[in-house]
């Protein structure tokens, strides 16, 4: 097993390049940057946040990701086994094969709640459809939201069933026959969307207060809660430190430059993100809206904006459309570390394998669905069922599965292996490259943490 490079993967492979720069973006490019990244930035105050979590993606996103595409590619396989085999290559102990089942598990938790947020876009979907939000106020954005889906546990099981099912069929027919359509024109069409809203909310006369609440630092709301959570966010946002860019990668030819590619998604991620905060908060300030709104946030401020803009109805049509298409091609990414676990390790078909960890994560979702209303009060530390799910794996199971990949990929890989894998052409590239992985994001990583529990 000396040249491991020459294997391929036992999944399938893209077929281009470019096929995985919109797969991978499109995996990134999801709820988290247009329903997450508002609402999480206004409960922790805007600017400081906004800014921790931009200097995240720099500093420990791009390189964990440049490491999780080579791994994969070098592995191709399901992401326990590509660090199984990688460790055993690199004689190390086969110990680090759990970042893979961590990732995997927290694949499998992340998308029991982030189906049925989905599923709330479905919803919205329809009532969009039907012109509900027609002359839409603050007040009345917030009772649809209350009425529809905080006090119907139904619509949101309905709705969530039926996004799982969405997901499944595609992961069950492969990710690159399943997706590679999908992404090409929606992505973009999806960014065009956000850029109309963008032009209502300039027109709202609180844009100003929209970008100093963003991009004006106010150190007085600085907290280190406020750190590990933008923190998380951007391993979130990015689909880092849990497999799934791992498992893209292994689909990636091997002629690809990992290096242009891991930045042109995190920059394309970025972007997005903060195209959405642009549009949403001069929504929220001119409304006399709560920025602190927490995970209702979008559903309260966009209806408002489609509701008063001429051709609203189609817009808003559009848009719930296009944000449920792109939590599609980031949920069908969470699924497939699992999917190829069962493949690979017990010998499942695909469609078995599917069927299997779909139905598992659909009644997990239950959790989520019901955390608004009939089991608001199971808490534990005062969070609920979906709030406890999301701190654990975008708190704690991503970032630390990232610190694992970027310790495995800087100590454990050789040099000569990393820098073969990686390619780049330009030493210095390699040479940063290999400061982050090694030192600056373990440590930055490890010491976020440490502070957040009170350590440092
Ligand atoms: N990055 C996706 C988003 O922002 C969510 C995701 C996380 C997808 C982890 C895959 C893996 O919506």
């Amino acid at each position: 097993m000396n040249d491991t490079r020459s294997q391929g993967s036992a999944h399938g492979q893209w077929s281009s390049r470019l096929t995985f720069v919109l797969a991978a973006t499109g995996a990134a490019v999801g709820l988290g940057n247009i329903w997450k990244f508002p609402y999480i930035a206004g409960e922790h105050g805007g600017s400081v946040f906004v800014l921790v979590y931009i200097l995240c993606v720099a500093v420990l996103g791009v390189p964990i990701m440049m490491a999780e595409v080579m791994l994969g590619r070098r592995g191709g396989r399901t992401p326990v086994n590509t660090l199984r085999m990688l460790a055993a290559e690199a004689r190390a102990s086969r110990v680090w094969q759990i970042i893979g089942w961590g990732g995997t598990l927290a694949g499998i938790l992340i998308l029991s709640y982030y189906s049925v947020i989905a599923g709330w876009t479905l919803a919205y979907l329809q009532y969009a459809v039907t012109g509900a939000f027609a002359n839409f106020t603050g007040d009345g954005a917030s009772a649809l939201f209350a009425q529809s889906i905080t006090g119907n546990p139904l619509t949101q099981v309905v709705c969530h069933t039926l996004f799982m099912v969405m997901t499944m069929v595609i992961v069950a027919r492969g990710v690159n026959r399943g997706l590679e359509q999908a992404v090409v024109y929606l992505m973009p069409t999806l960014v065009a969307l956000l850029l109309i809203l963008v032009g209502y909310a300039v027109n709202t006369g609180h844009f100003m207060q929209a970008l100093a609440f963003l991009f004006t630092p106010d150190f007085d709301k600085f907290s280190s809660a406020s750190v590990l959570t933008a923190m998380g966010h951007a391993f979130f946002t990015l689909s880092l430190g849990m497999g799934t860019i791992m498992i893209y990668g292994a689909y990636v030819p091997k002629t690809a430059s990992i290096a242009g590619t891991s930045v042109a998604i995190a920059a394309a991620d970025t972007m997005v993100a903060l195209i959405a905060g642009m549009a949403i908060f001069p929504i929220v300030f001119a409304n006399g809206l709560d920025p602190a709104a927490g995970p209702r946030l979008i559903f309260e401020t966009v209806p408002v904006a489609f509701g008063n803009m001429a051709g609203g109805t189609l817009f808003g049509a559009l848009f719930f459309l296009l944000l449920l298409i792109a939590a599609w091609t980031s949920s069908i990414s969470l699924l497939e570390p699992g999917v190829t676990l069962l493949i690979e390790n017990f010998g499942m078909t695909r469609s078995r394998a599917v069927v299997c960890i779909g139905l598992v994560i659909w009644i997990l979702g239950f959790g989520t669905a019901f955390s608004s209303n009939l089991w608001s009060h199971v808490t534990l530390f005062g969070l609920t069922i979906f709030q406890q799910i999301d701190y654990l794996t975008s708190n704690l199971m991503l970032p630390l599965g990232g610190l694992g990949i970027a310790v495995f990929a800087g100590w454990v890989l050789t040099r000569d292996t990393s820098r073969a894998e990686l390619n780049v052409r330009n030493t210095a590239v390699y040479t940063a490259w290999r400061l982050f992985i090694r030192w600056i994001a373990p440590v930055t990583v490890s010491i976020v943490f440490l502070h957040a529990i009170g350590v440092v």
